[in-house]
């Protein structure tokens, strides 16, 4: 096992009727700004509990932050901030509006003039404003972790942020928010958190072995629950194994003292940036030529996988690699996710090349587990994603 170090220090606040419980964690004198989406939790009744919830606290609301967090918009955010004397944010949503509180809580506090350097100079938040989270939408661990995605339109770019000041303080997780999830994004949900334990494990073993069963249990938790949440009827309890496991699935625990790959993100976020496309579909776009392409360096942990995850007994490592990877992309499937790029866009040509040409210029020469994923190695995985 590798050496590490670990604190996470956001506080879960899990189960029915919490959201209530907001006002305990928020000070009473806090000018609190309330950030949310396109209006999802107008519908659902998310946010009358959170207003009840606030009926005694100082609050000006932001809606608007679009799926894939737009830069543009965070930075209205950030006028009304800055004019409104805020000190403390509520994010009411799903991995962009989470993301994009944090991009607010990094930016309020950031002293350079331009806060997109935030991101393009990839700059650490030691501290930033406090703020917590009523999550809405299981999938990208947001909730527990320090990190963020943000989208700029202008310029087609994606790009990742983070810092120990952008845990959130507290974090709602009420699994009935469930209820009024769409299936398009109840299947992302799924998808996004299984590439993030994907991406943790598929390298190479260091004998980790908690780890490891840590990664497993989640593995196998979403393959069990996935018929059940993809279900039209409500189950509360398939919810909540939803919603803990998306969490645990990119808290930091399952990633310490291994080594990690990440290679089907980075490619993946481009693939939004280009075309729009879901985070999490371009990740099943990406997974299966990622394997095969880096078979030889990952078939041992995708045998190791085959074997405990997917129950494959027979034929040698390769044998049970290959099986693996089948297993993957039909599990991508059964949630109704098309894995070719192709699926999703006819214009597909020349992808791979502005992929590759992308990392070049941002140095991105040596990504993966072994630092050795080159831009022309990316390319080549992009191209068998077509
Ligand atoms: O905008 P509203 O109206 O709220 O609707 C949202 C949105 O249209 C809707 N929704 C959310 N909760 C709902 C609901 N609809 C009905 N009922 C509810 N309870 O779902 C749509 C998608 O929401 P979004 O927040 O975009 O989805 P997700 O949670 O998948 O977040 C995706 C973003 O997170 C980033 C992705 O790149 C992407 O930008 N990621 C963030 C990570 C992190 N911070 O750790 C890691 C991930 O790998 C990922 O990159
Ligand atoms: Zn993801």
């Amino acid at each position: 096992m590798n050496n590490f170090e670990f604190k996470n220090p956001t506080k879960i606040i899990f189960g029915k009727d919490t959201i209530k419980k907001i006002n305990e964690e928020i000070p009473a004198d806090a000018k609190v700004l309330l950030l949310y989406g396109g209006g999802s939790i107008k519908k659902n009744g998310i946010y009358n509990q959170v207003k009840e919830a606030l009926a005694n606290i100082d609050v000006i609301e932001f809606g608007g932050i679009p799926a894939n967090p737009e830069y543009a918009t965070l930075l209205e955010a950030l006028e009304v901030i800055k004019t409104k004397n805020i000190t403390y944010l509520l994010a009411v949503g799903g991995g962009s509006v989470i993301d994009g509180t944090k991009f607010l809580s990094a930016a309020a506090v950031y002293e350079g003039k331009t806060p997109w350097d935030i991101l393009q100079k990839n700059i650490r938040t030691e501290k930033g404003m406090l703020f917590g989270t009523v999550l809405t939408l299981p999938a990208t661990g947001s909730e527990m972790n320090s990190g963020a995605v943000i989208t700029r339109k202008e310029t087609k770019e994606k790009l990742a942020m983070g810092g120990p000041g952008l845990f959130p303080q507290f974090s709602i997780l009420d699994p009935e928010v469930v209820k009024s999830i769409p299936q398009r994004q109840l299947a992302n949900g799924l998808a996004d958190a299984f590439t993030h334990v994907l991406e943790q494990y598929m390298t190479y073993s260091v004998d980790a072995k908690l780890q490891d069963r840590f990664a497993e249990s989640i593995l196998q938790t979403l393959i069990e629950i996935a018929p059940t949440i993809l279900n039209d009827e409500f189950d509360y309890k398939a919810a909540s194994n939803f919603m803990w496991s998306c969490t645990m699935a990119l808290n930091g625990l399952i990633q310490k003292g291994v080594p990690t790959d990440w290679a089907i993100h980075a490619i993946g976020h481009e693939l939004t940036a280009l075309y729009g496309i879901d985070h999490a579909r371009t990740l099943a776009i990406i997974t299966e030529s990622h394997y095969k392409h880096n078979f030889e360096t990952k078939k041992d942990k995708l045998a190791q996988y085959g074997e405990r995850v997917w129950n494959i007994t027979e034929g040698n490592v390769d044998d049970k690699a290959q099986a693996a990877i089948k297993k993957t992309t039909a599990f991508f499937k059964s949630l109704g996710i098309d894995t070719k790029l192709s699926d999703y866009t006819s214009d597909y040509e020349g992808t791979a090349k502005e992929i590759a040409k992308r990392f070049t210029d941002r140095g991105w020469l040596a990504l993966g587990e072994h630092q050795s994923l080159s831009p022309e190695k990316v390319e080549k995985i992009v191209e068998m994603a077509y």
